[in-house]
């Protein structure tokens, strides 16, 4: 196949709306039952130069429970880091080799799809800086569903660091692309008013928003990212923090997401673990099944 015509996934944004359904129906699909290998003798690459748990595993686990051969190269052991080989030439080399994808984690926005243009096979963006993490904005899309069964109409609060939140940034472009109304709640310094065009609101005071919305996802102040901390911790803790008195202003059947890692006592405090809506465990246990629909739907076509 000539190069740059496979496609990759570096945002949202890629996929058509019936693409979304499609990954969507391949998922439940997944979950219910385990699929043949279909990406056996597809050799998938997955580089990580940012710390991950949640994604690398389950992109991991993803790849190994659709039979592909999967290779995990650590950045430090990279012949471009040490030997002056151009990243470039490192992908090239890879699709020499006949690696099918390559998924990429990078601290600089717009990595992923630079390697994309010298890659001839499937980037998939785990990751790059502030910008987008699409399977992460796929899997709480997904996890949302399997409550709402639809996310018209439905009001969903982000809340914390949005400016630095690569995951804020796709989800938010997943929830609007499946017509819900996003509240962004934070300061000024973590929400800029910028943030609020065409059926996304910003407001500063998270009690006010609390019992109007239907899901509120937490999310980890950047800390890597800042360079100064826009709002004292202290303050941050007492406007925004999750805890049992705001909980106790949702609606009873009101959902709580948040895409780890959470730092406890800072975003949210324990009682939230006890909360009926809590789904952070649905969100991970979905984001193995997520990657996989991605991988299959990239690699296999519709
Ligand atoms: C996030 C990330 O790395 O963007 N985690 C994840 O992939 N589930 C969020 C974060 O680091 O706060």
């Amino acid at each position: 196949m000539p190069l740059r015509t496979r496609r990759s996934l570096i945002d949202l944004d890629d996929l058509a709306i019936e693409e979304l359904d499609e990954i969507f129906s391949r998922t439940a699909a997944f979950e219910e039952r385990r699929p043949e290998p279909r990406l056996a003798h597809t050799a998938c690459v997955n580089i990580f130069f940012e710390p991950s748990t949640r994604t690398f595993t389950s992109f991991n686990l993803a790849q190994l429970r659709l039979g592909a051969d999967v290779v995990n190269l650590t950045p430090t052991d990279m012949s471009y880091l040490t030997k002056g080989e151009s990243i470039e030439d490192t992908v090239l080399t890879l699709s020499a080799m006949g690696v099918a994808v390559l998924v990429v984690r990078h601290p600089v926005e717009h990595y992923p799809e630079q390697l994309a243009k010298h890659f001839d096979g499937h980037v998939v963006n785990a990751g790059d800086g502030a910008h987008a993490h699409p399977t992460q904005g796929l899997l709480d899309l997904y996890t949302l569903l399997q409550d709402f069964g639809s996310l018209h109409g439905r009001c969903i609060a982000i809340v914390g660091d949005v400016l630095h939140s690569r995951v804020a940034h796709s989800v938010m472009a997943g929830l609007r692309r499946l017509e819900s109304d996003v509240v962004l709640v934070g300061p000024n310094g973590f929400v800029p008013s910028e943030y609020a065009t065409g059926g996304v609101r910003v407001e500063r005071e998270l009690d006010a928003v609390l019992p109007e919305v239907d899901a509120v996802m937490l999310l980890r102040i950047q800390r890597e990212r800042l360079t100064t901390m826009p709002i004292a911790q202290d303050d941050y803790v007492a406007r925004y923090r999750l805890d049992a008195r705001r909980l106790s202003l949702l609606k009873s059947d009101a959902l709580v997401l948040h895409p780890g890692p959470y730092n406890r006592g800072v975003e949210l405090d324990d009682s939230v673990f006890r909360f009926p809506g809590w789904r952070y465990r649905q969100q991970v246990l979905h984001g193995v099944s997520v990657r996989m629909a991605v991988l299959d739907l990239l690699v296999n076509g519709t």
